[in-house]
Parts: C-alpha cells; sequence; structure tokens
C-alpha cells in the first residue's frame, strides 16, 4: 500500500477578488482567468452550477452577471468582481421555491436535471426582460442552454405559466397515485441544485485519474519509459498500463468479453484508453500530451462496414470471422413468391450515421477503497444506467468476488442508452484499488464523445409489395450495422431490428436478415430503440411509395395494414391484447386532414408567388417490444413499512432522468393502499436494492413497475393479516399507527411496538416480475416480448428550396401506452423523444475527430422544436401494472420517418443519406431539376 504523499496542486498566481454572491459579498483568492464556473464549483462548493462542456455550448453553466445571462465557463473570475452574480442555490427564499421553481416543478421541465439550473438561470434573465414573455421570447432566451431530455416543450410551457395563475402539485390521496400527475420526487432537489451528478461529490483526499487515448483508430504502439517519466512529475503517483489491470476484459453479455480496460499494444478505435495517470489534479491536467512516452504505429483502418466485410482475413477480433459480430434472421412464408406475385413493390436503400447521446452531463465519478467486517471493499460513484452490471464487471476486472464492490449511482444527467456501458468505473476502480486512495475523473467533452458509445450507423436496403387493393404482402429486408471496435450492444441490435423489420403492420410473408460488423470506428452500442428507428426510417418511406402507387391516402394505407389483435407479428407472435396501433392512427386523422388542407392552401400561394418555401405532411407509425428480446429479464422489488409509519422503496431501477424513481413509488403505494406522499426510497444503491435488471429497453415501467406493484401487494397483505381485515379493507396511517377500515370494523396497530430490523422496517414485501417469452427458433419464429408499444405520428415541415433548410413546424403524437402512470412525465418523455428523433432526421451525425464536441455535433435547441400535441392512448395491457407499458424508446421510433417523409411530400425528393441536411437536400433538389431539365 502507498504512502499518503502531499499533493500540492499548482496555480496560477492569486489576488483576492470580491463577488457579489447570491446577495452576500464573497471574497474569492484565485487567479483573475480561473473560469467562474470552476470557481463556484471547486472553490465554493456551489456545485448546483453544472459544467457540459467547459466550451461555451451546452449552456449547463449558465449564471446571471448583473442579472443577465453567461456561460460561467467561459466568464473570468476577473470580469466578476465587485458584480453580482446569482446562481441558482440564490433562487429559493428562506427555503421556499420562487415562481419559476414552482412551474418547473408543477410542469414537469426537469426530468434528468442536469440542465435545468441553467435553464432556470436562462429562464430568469427572460423573466426579467419579459415578466409576460411571448413563446417566441422564451424560445430566444433559452436558445443558448441545450436540454437532451425534455423537448423543451414543458420548460417553455412552464416559463410562460410564471406570470398567470397558481401552479397544481396534486397529493394524491391512497389508492389514487397511478394516473396521477405528481410531480417528480426528486424534482425539488433538481430544481435547487441540490442534486449530486457524479462531478458533484468526491472525497476530500481525492487524486485525479487522467486517461491517455489513442489519437489513432487502429495502431500498434509501445510505452517508453514510464519510471523517467514518473521521475519528471514527482505529483503524479502512478502510471498504470494494460499489465496493471488484473483482467484486462469487459462488456456487456457474458460473451464476447472483447473490450480491453486499458489497450495492450494494439488500438482499434480512435479514443481508446491505453494508460492511466493518476495524481495531484493540477499536475495530472497539465503533462503536455507530447511528453507522455508512447510511440504510435498507425495502421490502415476499416473505418466502414463495406471495408469491414470485404477485408479477407484482415480482422478485428479472432473470434468474429469476416468481421461480423452477429447475425439476425426472421423468415416467415414465402416472401419471394409473395413479392413476385405482388401488384406492387417499393425498392430502395437508405444509410444512417453515427448518432450521439449528447447527454449534458460527461461522465464522471470517483473510486474509494473502504474496510467494511475486516474485509477490503470497493465503492464506485458514478453516473449509470446499470448499477448491477457495474458491480460485477468492476469485480470481474479486479478479480474480487461480487459483494466486495459496493456500487453507488449519482444522479444521471442523461444516458439514453449511453450509460448502459461501463465506462469511467472499471479505470477508477483500477486506480483506486492499486494506489488505496480514493479517485475521481470527469471525461471532457471530446474524451467522452470519442470513448463512448453510439447509435449504430446503418445501411439497408428493402423491398416491401403489396396487393392491387394495398394490403401488405411481403417484405424483404437486409441491414448491415456498423458496430464499432466492440461488442457493446451489437448483437442486441442485430436480433431486434428483424423482429420490428415490418413495423406495426401486418405482414404474411418476409425474410429480414441483419449483421453488425466490426469496424475501427467508435463503438455503437444502446441509444433509444436499438436500430429500430434506422430500420422504420426505410419501412416507412416504403410505404409512402406503395400508398402512392395503390393511389391510396397515406393515412388510410397505414390503417388498413395496421397490425390488431387476433394476427401474428414477423416472429409469428400472435397479439392477444394492448394493441393499440390503430386507435393511433385514428386518433391522428382530423389533423391529417385539417394538415393536407394547409398545405395545399400554402403552396398554391407559394407556386402562384414564386417562394422559395413549400411544406408537406409526412406520417409514420411504430412499434417496439418492451424490454429484453427474449433473454431473461427479471427485475426485483423491495419494501418495507418502518416504525415511524413511512413506507421505504428499495428501487434498483435506476432513474435515469426517465421517471423511476417516481413512477414506482406510484405504483408501489396504490398497491399497499397508503398515500403516495408516505414513501421514501433507496436508488439504485447495490448494497441496499436487489437486481431492477438495466434502465433500458423501455422495461423499468413494465417489468420494475410489476416488481414493485407486486412488492406493495405483499407488504398490504401482511398488514391485513396483522390488522385480521379482508382485502377490501382501507389502511391509512397516522404518525405511526397504521389503522384498517373494513365494512366499519375498524382496527389499529402502533407500529412503534413492533420489532423491527436495523432500518426500522417492521413489515417487509418482496416483488419480482420476468416477462414471459418464448425463445427464437432458427427461423426467427417465436414471442420474443411479452407485449408491444405502438405509435403514429405526424410531421408538418416547411422546406427552403433554395437553402435545402426544413422547419418542422407540428408534430402529432399518438402513443399506445397501455396506462400512462404519470401523464405528465408520458408526455415529457414524448416531448423529448420527439427532439432527439428531429435531430436525428435533420442534423445530428457524429463524425470521429470532426464533431466531437457540442459545437459542431449539432442538437436541437429550444428554438428547433415545433408545438407537441399528445395524444396518450389507453389499451390497457394485461400483464401490465395497472395497465401500463412503457414509453421511453417508442417516443422516438415514429419522429426521424414522419419528418422524412414529410420532406418528400413538400418537394418530391428523398434524401437517402441521413441526417437530411441542408447540403443533402439541396444535392437531392439539384439532382431533381438537372433531371428534368434532360427531359
Ligand atoms: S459548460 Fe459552459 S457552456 Fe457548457
Ligand atoms: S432535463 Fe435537460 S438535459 Fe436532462
Amino acid at each position: 500500500m502507498n504512502e499518503p504523499v502531499e499533493i500540492v496542486n499548482q496555480k496560477p498566481a492569486q489576488r483576492t477578488i470580491r463577488l457579489n454572491l447570491n446577495g452576500k459579498a464573497v471574497d474569492v483568492a484565485s487567479a483573475p482567468s480561473t473560469r467562474l464556473s470552476d470557481v463556484l464549483r471547486d472553490e465554493l462548493g456551489l456545485t448546483g452550477t453544472k459544467v457540459g462542456c467547459h466550451a461555451g455550448d451546452c449552456g449547463a453553466c449558465t449564471v446571471l452577471l448583473d442579472g443577465q445571462q453567461v456561460c460561467a465557463c467561459i466568464t473570468a473570475l476577473g470580469q466578476c468582481a465587485d458584480r453580482a452574480i446569482t446562481t441558482v442555490e440564490g433562487l429559493a427564499c428562506d427555503g421556499r421555491l420562487n415562481r419559476l421553481q414552482q412551474a418547473f416543478l408543477a410542469h414537469g421541465a426537469a426530468q434528468c436535471g442536469i440542465c435545468t439550473p441553467g435553464m432556470l438561470m436562462a429562464a430568469s434573465d427572460v423573466l426579467r426582460r419579459h415578466p409576460d414573455p411571448t413563446e417566441q421570447q422564451v424560445q430566444d432566451g433559452l436558445g443558448g442552454v441545450l436540454c437532451r431530455c425534455t423537448g423543451y416543450r414543458k420548460i417553455i410551457e412552464a416559463v410562460l405559466a410564471v406570470a398567470h395563475g397558481e401552479f397544481d402539485l396534486p397529493q394524491p390521496a391512497a389508492g389514487q397515485a397511478v394516473g396521477a400527475r405528481l410531480a417528480r420526487l426528486d424534482g425539488r432537489a433538481k430544481i435547487t441544485g441540490a442534486e449530486k451528478f457524479g462531478a458533484d461529490q468526491y472525497p476530500p483526499d481525492c487524486l485525479w485519474l487522467r486517461t491517455v487515448r489513442s489519437p489513432h483508430a487502429r495502431a500498434t504502439f509501445t510505452l517508453g519509459d514510464l519510471d523517467a517519466f514518473k521521475r519528471r512529475h514527482p505529483q503524479v503517483l502512478a502510471v498504470l498500463s494494460a499489465k496493471d489491470v488484473p483482467e484486462n476484459s469487459f462488456s456487456v453479455f457474458p460473451e464476447p468479453k472483447d473490450q480491453p480496460v486499458l489497450a495492450d499494444k494494439h488500438v482499434r478505435m480512435r479514443g481508446e484508453a491505453v494508460l492511466l495517470i493518476v495524481g495531484a489534479e493540477d499536475a495530472v491536467k497539465s503533462i503536455a500530451e507530447s511528453d507522455i512516452p508512447i510511440s504510435w504505429q498507425p495502421e490502415a483502418a476499416l473505418d466502414s462496414s463495406e471495408k469491414a466485410l470485404s477485408a479477407t482475413g484482415d480482422l478485428l477480433h479472432d473470434f468474429a470471422p469476416e468481421n461480423v459480430l452477429c447475425r439476425g434472421r426472421v423468415v416467415k412464408g414465402d416472401f419471394e413468391t409473395s413479392l413476385r406475385n405482388s401488384a406492387f413493390v417499393a425498392e430502395d436503400e437508405y444509410r444512417t450515421g453515427y448518432v450521439e447521446h449528447a447527454y449534458i452531463e460527461p461522465e464522471a465519478g470517483y473510486a474509494e477503497v473502504f474496510a467494511e467486517h475486516g474485509e477490503q471493499r470497493i465503492r464506485v460513484f458514478a453516473c449509470t444506467q446499470t448499477p448491477v452490471m457495474d458491480r460485477d464487471e468492476v469485480a470481474r476486472v479486479l478479480q474480487l468476488p461480487k459483494h466486495a464492490v459496493h456500487i453507488v449511482p449519482s444522479a444521471i444527467g442523461g444516458g439514453f442508452g449511453g450509460k448502459l456501458d461501463v465506462s469511467i468505473q472499471p479505470l477508477l476502480a483500477v486506480a483506486a484499488w492499486h494506489l488505496q486512495r480514493p479517485v475521481r475523473t470527469v471525461y471532457s467533452r471530446m474524451e467522452s464523445m470519442q470513448s463512448t458509445t453510439k447509435r449504430h450507423p446503418s445501411r439497408i436496403r428493402a423491398r416491401y409489395g403489396c396487393d392491387a387493393q394495398g394490403h401488405l404482402t411481403a417484405l424483404d429486408f437486409h441491414g448491415d450495422f456498423n458496430t464499432g471496435a466492440y461488442a457493446s450492444w451489437g448483437a442486441t441490435v442485430a436480433n431486434r431490428v428483424p423482429v420490428h423489420s415490418t413495423g406495426p403492420y401486418f405482414v404474411p410473408h418476409l425474410r429480414s436478415l441483419t449483421r453488425a460488423v466490426f469496424t475501427n470506428n467508435a463503438i455503437s452500442g444502446a441509444f433509444r430503440g436499438f436500430g429500430v428507428p434506422q430500420a422504420h426510417i426505410v419501412t416507412e418511406a416504403l410505404l409512402d411509395e406503395l400508398a402512392e402507387k395503390v393511389g391510396i391516402d397515406k393515412l388510410e394505407f397505414r390503417i388498413k395494414n395496421a397490425i390488431r389483435v387476433g394476427q401474428a407479428t414477423a416472429t409469428g407472435q400472435v397479439l392477444t391484447a394492448s394493441v393499440g396501433m390503430l386507435q393511433c392512427l385514428e386518433v391522428l386523422r382530423p389533423a391529417w386532414q385539417a394538415a393536407q388542407a394547409m398545405v395545399l392552401a400554402f403552396n398554391t400561394e407559394a407556386r402562384a408567388s414564386a417562394g422559395a418555401s413549400r411544406r408537406g405532411i409526412g406520417i409514420a407509425s411504430m412499434w417496439y417490444g418492451i424490454g429484453n428480446t427474449v433473454i431473461a429479464n427479471p427485475s426485483t422489488m423491495t419494501g418495507a413499512l418502518r416504525r415511524n409509519g413511512r413506507l421505504i422503496l428499495y428501487n434498483g431501477a435506476q432513474e435515469i432522468g426517465q421517471g423511476s424513481g417516481t413512477v414506482m413509488p406510484q405504483i408501489f403505494a396504490d398497491a399497499v393502499g397508503l398515500p403516495v406522499a408516505l414513501v421514501d426510497q433507496v436508488m439504485g444503491d447495490t448494497d441496499l436494492t436487489e437486481d431492477a435488471g438495466k434502465s433500458s429497453a423501455s422495461r423499468q415501467t413494465f417489468v420494475s413497475g410489476n416488481a414493485a406493484r407486486f412488492a406493495g401487494e405483499d407488504i398490504r397483505q401482511q398488514l391485513l393479516h396483522r390488522l385480521g381485515l379482508g382485502a377490501d379493507a382501507r389502511l391509512s396511517v397516522a404518525g405511526t399507527v397504521l389503522s384498517g377500515v373494513e365494512r366499519g370494523v375498524e382496527r389499529h396497530l402502533d407500529l412503534s411496538t413492533l420489532p423491527a430490523n436495523d432500518q426500522g422496517d417492521v413489515v417487509a414485501g418482496r416483488g419480482y416480475f420476468n416477462p414471459p417469452t418464448v425463445p427464437l427458433d432458427a427461423n426467427g419464429q417465436g414471442a420474443p416480448y411479452a407485449t408491444y408499444g405502438f405509435a403514429a405520428q405526424l410531421a408538418e415541415v416547411e422546406v427552403d428550396i433554395e437553402l435545402g433548410t426544413v422547419k418542422v413546424l407540428h408534430i402529432h403524437a399518438a402513443h399506445d401506452v397501455g396506462r400512462a402512470v404519470n401523464p405528465t412525465q408520458v408526455e415529457g418523455q414524448i416531448h423529448g423523444g420527439v427532439a432527439q428523433g428531429l435531430g436525428m432526421a435533420l442534423m445530428e451525425e457524429y463524425i470521429s475527430g470532426r464533431t466531437d464536441n457540442l459545437h459542431d455535433y449539432m442538437i436541437p435547441t429550444a428554438g428547433d422544436i415545433p408545438p407537441i400535441t399528445v395524444h396518450i392512448i389507453k389499451d390497457s395491457e394485461p400483464l401490465g401494472p395497472y395497465g401500463a407499458k412503457g414509453v421511453g424508446e417508442p417516443a422516438l421510433i415514429a419522429t426521424a420517418p414522419a419528418i422524412l417523409n414529410a420532406i418528400h411530400d413538400a418537394v418530391g425528393v428523398r434524401v437517402r443519406q441521413i441526417p437530411a441536411t441542408p447540403d443533402r437536400l439541396r444535392l437531392a433538389l439539384l439532382a431533381r431539376s438537372s433531371q428534368h431539365g434532360k427531359r
């Protein structure tokens, strides 16, 4: 074990600068050039101000300087001398939320909450300038702060509401929590800046970890004299390489464990971790890259699926012949004969690029070694969507028993699938275990974007057929998905896509084949939809083409083919309940007809006046299997009633902004039959909660919601038994006294008199749910999911034919969610999904080395998001908790195809390389013009 050494951070020349901070005079002794965000967070402990990019791009660090919004990360301390600074911590007065904060809470304007402090400060600036602002003024004023979760609509609603009326914060009575618009239970922490994200908390004597990464997509490397390097940098306590990692591999599945914690002599992607440098923060950060003793020998990279598939014998991994990680296959009936006999066939090929999660919180956290019951353990505090998998992978890497690892999830500033893989966890653990000292890190924005997973780029070719009446007959679908350098969730994408490739339609014959292909590109992993959004872009375009060929309205064509109860899916699974596809489409009919009339009138006028704008409308449907594809998908939740009269839910369904920290208590409370206001929670801590599975695949409401319900019902049964009452009894708690009433019989139990465990739990319950599925056979036939979500979305767009730009005017989104446990949160998920779908359709493309920052990688801002009309369809799922299914991923899938279909409707061309950026759309328009000219 290393002896502690004194760490001396190297600071530039300091002087004392006085700030008027949140109404108080504060003297800060720092260099005038210090970033204001660093002063606030590191020196004054005001971690409510967040840092997402350190470059003025994301706005998470927004504070008020003399009342005006500024980015604290690009504001020097010296600029703030004797000026008034307001941070999120200064908004509430004597613990009372101000009106803006109340509005955020009531409208569900915070999801993950990482952007929320910056949003609140920007909104404060808007309201100072415009006490009763217009929507445009709000959108303009919030334009500098990025939010990746909410789609901005609820934020805009909240700001507009400040000037008007009171804010409704329902407190549902016993048995009425499910279906209520309950404010997020963690909402107050998010809107006061009290929430602790990965970078916000660490032990006082923490060392800093810097990861040295490959600048090359493919290379071999040799390490130089690391001892000499350490002697040159006495503040560096350790330089760790592959040989220092006990088990140097990890991945999300048991096989293959193909990703090294630290690369050993050879790298397969730009940004791959090679070396860890650990020591005093400032010293470690200030080491020049050129001073790190590594020599690189770059090699020709297989940087596309095409190259990797044709690189005979040149393999990224020995276990993957032809560089194919996995093949997916679903075959039903005789697609060839059926296509040959179809009255109409539409065929096309599309490509989509890498899409970055662009969560506003870069990966951050710390690890520390501690002793407990005579045993050494390690604790990792970090952002994660999957605490139990983190525990297992850290234990495996360190070669420790699982119980020696304690994962404490931080609040998560957005995940969307990108925090389903371990990232910083093994790096921190290896360093902390080696040094026996706490170690922390925060990824830079570029490091986060280069080294973590993305949405799979795809190349999909498909043929879709229908008969003369417009009934779909057959589909032939081939998709290659670039899974990058390591497996991550590539197998999941390859297997999920063929199941969903038909879209939510009855199709009697199909062949659907996919490949996940290894390349020397960024790792593709899980991202909201697991490949299904890419597939729907293609098939929904082909559906439009078929409808045109048949001469049927595109909405009616989809209604004709929408899958119904009693019909079989592509995998032969006969759907028996909760198939709300038809309702989703039918509820959009009035908006569809009105939009058609609007478009006709607009375009007639535009042509007459030789205007450059054309409008169009597009529709797309989607379906999505809830939970993992076939593989076991269980969740276990536990809870208790405590001596103090409060309920506790040990909730392992990790909250990532999607609302599981509120929805689970709603379900749990109703199952017990007591008010949700009585519920406290422990979230995600692997010592205290059981395995609720990953927060992915839209599974938590359906799977863990059931587990929470069963845990609640277990407690209720025990309480009724103790009270000697029957199933219909009404329960209540006053102080520590539990009461039950049934048909005039009243019983009481003083909980404080009962024996309790160490936590004070007197009656404990447990719930377990694993959704029933049937494995897929060699032709992909079986029942891969217990239930499906369905949706249809309608997009209205305006295209500038001279610039190739697209403005989305309105989205109408109809979603069958079974039942909305919390309608505000369901709407928020749909808004957020629409915003991500809009970004995917029009602007988002990750190119390593070019768009690995939030300046060049464009995500929608508040000004890009149109009004979104949400229709929640409630087609109750008998297996779901109180009828609920999930909505996280379904929210996004239909948006991009609806927008792309609307562009085609507006200008008659299709962009087949997605996103449809202005240059690509303009090229397509020019190509069409030149073809017309030739004719
Ligand atoms: S952290 Fe300051 S703008 Fe992103
Ligand atoms: S709530 Fe805005 S980024 Fe998550």
